[in-house]
């Protein structure tokens, strides 16, 4: 799932244009491109092949002209056009041969590449969500993977074909008539020259459309997700605006990029048909002073003209190329971020020894990667003891750290220092996936996918079986399921059908339950319940709370009894452990977080089953 609320593209994130040179960011799809390259480069010599048989025209041409046509010779005539037609239909069936040929391997190519990008995706870390707007992630796993391989199919072909035609092209031309042949190639210098500063300008244009196009899309999914909160609010008008200034400078970039593009353009065309038109009022009177014949004069006038296409191309070969090695840049920026590291398999892990066992938390530092420096931890300094079969409760005020510390247990984040213990074993030295088989957990925002209920739940545990599903949705109080169109087999989710908040995280809860794991943690499980619903789920907790170790996030008196002790957060550290009524004696702190709940709820009263204000 993107992250939907991450900022705007990080500025630092942008390489600048110049920082790589394009060549070798597109050499690094060479991996991807390996397994296609016989096929890859059959069709690039085919079209090698068919381009430079258009070469072959003017020979014939001014075998015809110096031959038969000053011979009066109709056969020899009619032979010479049957011979251009049988040129031309070649030519077309091998152009049409290449692309036969590139178009299967290419579409798997991008399918290649677009799959590493999602799984990549996958397993980078969540300090990489939060950091990276998903906007951002979607264009580059569809704009950028298409012009990538647009770029395969054509630019990189075609730069390559029409260079060599080019060269042969030239060759004739020299070898046809030297003083012609260089005043036509008198251009070459300073066109070189054009492209190479063309290049880098258009670069850094491209790249600043990529991003753009990316914000915009960020914009459009927020604006989709978050549909009900613009609507509630009447912000319509505002979100159209930020779409309309956002696509309003893609255009203005769009058109920096073809206003350059013109410009290029132009004088690719230009200079070339400057010489083209000095070389043909040189030719023609070198013709009428007998120093040339007719024959090859039209020869290389034809030569020069079949080489109109490829140079008139180059430009806006060498623009896609850059838009593709832009493309490129884009998509290794987010392979090239590391994924989530494995453990450091400690050797010979120590065994639980006494009292070791359980949840623990020993001197745990951490900050989020992206708080501004000059920060203080959100957790200075944790040192807790769940004890094996011990439920504790997590209280303290909002924005204390409750979910951060909660969300450190399955390692979602990585700990700044100290360390934590699930059975004496450091979880930095555990494999992931045993990890997070030993903890299961239900977060605060409870998300669902587009599946059936059954598989949301069966998440939690692949291999558990319908008895586990039924139990797990019995322990979550989840008895609505039910009473849906296809009982467990409903679909929900952005897809499926749309339940409410208590439903879903009673599908939340149900899946964190479902393989009864040795630990359990649960962010505030019962936030969107009515009391009496939670009464129930408190009941049916009880027993799966008794055969594991749980570290339950709680606000409310009624969560925290289900613990046998509560933990106290506040200011980065826990500062009281105890039983509810221990700390109810002897803490302030704690007394202010409990009465305020308790006093909330009786103001409540009548509005609000939901529970609402104590949060
Ligand atoms: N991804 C993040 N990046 C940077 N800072 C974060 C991130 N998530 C949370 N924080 C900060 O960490 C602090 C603790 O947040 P946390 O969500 O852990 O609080 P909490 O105790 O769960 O609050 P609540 O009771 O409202 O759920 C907050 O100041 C918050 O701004
Ligand atoms: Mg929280």
């Amino acid at each position: 799932m993107p992250t939907t609320h991450a900022p705007a593209t990080d500025p630092d994130q942008l390489v600048p244009a110049a920082e790589q040179s394009a060549v070798r960011t597109l050499l690094r799809l060479w991996p991807y491109v390996r397994p296609v390259r016989a096929r890859w480069a059959g069709a690039a010599a085919v079209a090698v092949v068919a381009s430079c048989l258009s070469l072959v025209f003017p020979i014939v041409l001014k075998w015809i002209v110096d031959g038969p046509v000053t011979d009066h010779d109709p056969g020899g005539v009619w032979l010479g056009a049957g011979m251009l037609l049988a040129l031309g239909v070649t030519e077309a069936l091998l152009f049409g041969l290449r692309r036969w040929l590139v178009a299967r391997p290419l579409a798997s190519v991008e399918a290649a590449m677009r799959g590493d990008l999602f799984r990549h995706l996958q397993r980078l870390p969540v300090a990489f969500h939060d950091r990276w707007a998903s906007g951002q992630l979607l264009s580059r796993g569809t704009t950028d993977l298409m012009v990538v391989r647009m770029f395969l199919a054509f630019p990189l072909t075609f730069l390559i074909v029409n260079g060599v035609t080019i060269v042969a092209g030239f060759v004739l031309l020299i070898a046809q008539d030297w003083g012609l042949g260089l005043v036509l190639l008198a251009p070459a210098l300073p066109l070189m020259v054009l492209c190479y500063r063309f290049e880098s300008t258009y670069a850094s244009a491209a790249r600043r459309a990529q991003d753009q196009v990316g914000d915009l899309t960020t914009v459009v999914e927020e604006s989709v997700l978050g549909i009900r909160i613009i609507k509630g609010f009447g912000r319509h008008r505002s979100q159209a605006r930020a779409f309309r200034d956002l696509s309003h400078t893609l255009r203005g970039t769009e058109l920096t990029k073809a206003r350059l593009l013109a410009g290029i353009l132009g004088v690719i065309t230009l200079l070339p048909e400057m010489a083209l038109g000095a070389a043909l009022v040189l030719g023609s009177v070198q013709v009428a002073d007998g120093k040339l014949s007719a024959g090859t004069l039209v020869a290389f006038l034809s030569t020069a003209l079949a080489l109109r296409w490829p140079i008139d191309s180059i430009g806006f070969l060498l623009a896609m190329s850059q838009e593709a090695a832009t493309a490129t840049r884009r998509f290794f920026e987010v392979m090239d971020e590391p994924e989530e590291s494995e453990g450091v398999s400690a050797a010979g892990a120590p065994a639980a020894e006494d009292g070791a066992g359980g949840l623990r938390f020993e001197g745990v530092r951490f900050r989020y990667p992206d708080a501004p420096d000059a920060s203080e931890p959100v957790l200075e300094r944790i040192d807790l003891h769940v004890r094996s079969g011990e439920t504790m409760a997590l209280v303290g005020a909002t924005g204390s750290g409750k979910t951060t510390l909660t969300a450190l247990v399955p390692r979602l984040h990585e700990l700044t220092g100290g360390r934590i213990t699930l059975d004496g074993r450091d979880i930095g030295s555990m494999e992931r996936e045993e990890l997070r088989t030993l903890v299961s957990v239900a977060f605060e925002e409870p998300t669902l996918f587009s599946a059936s209920v059954a598989e949301n739940v069966l998440m939690g545990a692949v291999e558990a079986d319908a008895a586990q599903l039924d139990r797990a949705l019995g322990v979550a109080q989840a008895g609505f399921v039910k009473a849906l169109p296809d009982a467990a087999g409903t679909q929900v989710g952005e897809q499926g059908l749309s339940l409410s908040g208590g439903q879903r995280q009673r599908l939340a809860l149900a899946r964190a339950v479902v393989g009864s794991p040795r630990f359990l943690v649960l962010d505030d499980p019962l936030s969107a319940l009515d009391v009496h619903t939670e009464a129930l789920v408190e009941a049916a907790l009880r027993e799966v709370l008794a055969a594991s170790t749980a570290l339950v996030v709680a606000h409310r008196p009624s969560t925290v009894l289900l613990a046998d002790r509560v933990a106290l957060l506040s200011g980065g550290r826990i500062t009281a452990v105890g039983t509810h009524q221990e700390l109810l004696r002897a803490n302030a702190e704690y007394r202010h977080l409990m009465s305020g709940a308790d006093l909330q709820r009786e103001d409540d009263g009548p509005l609000g089953p939901e529970g609402k204000g104590t949060r």
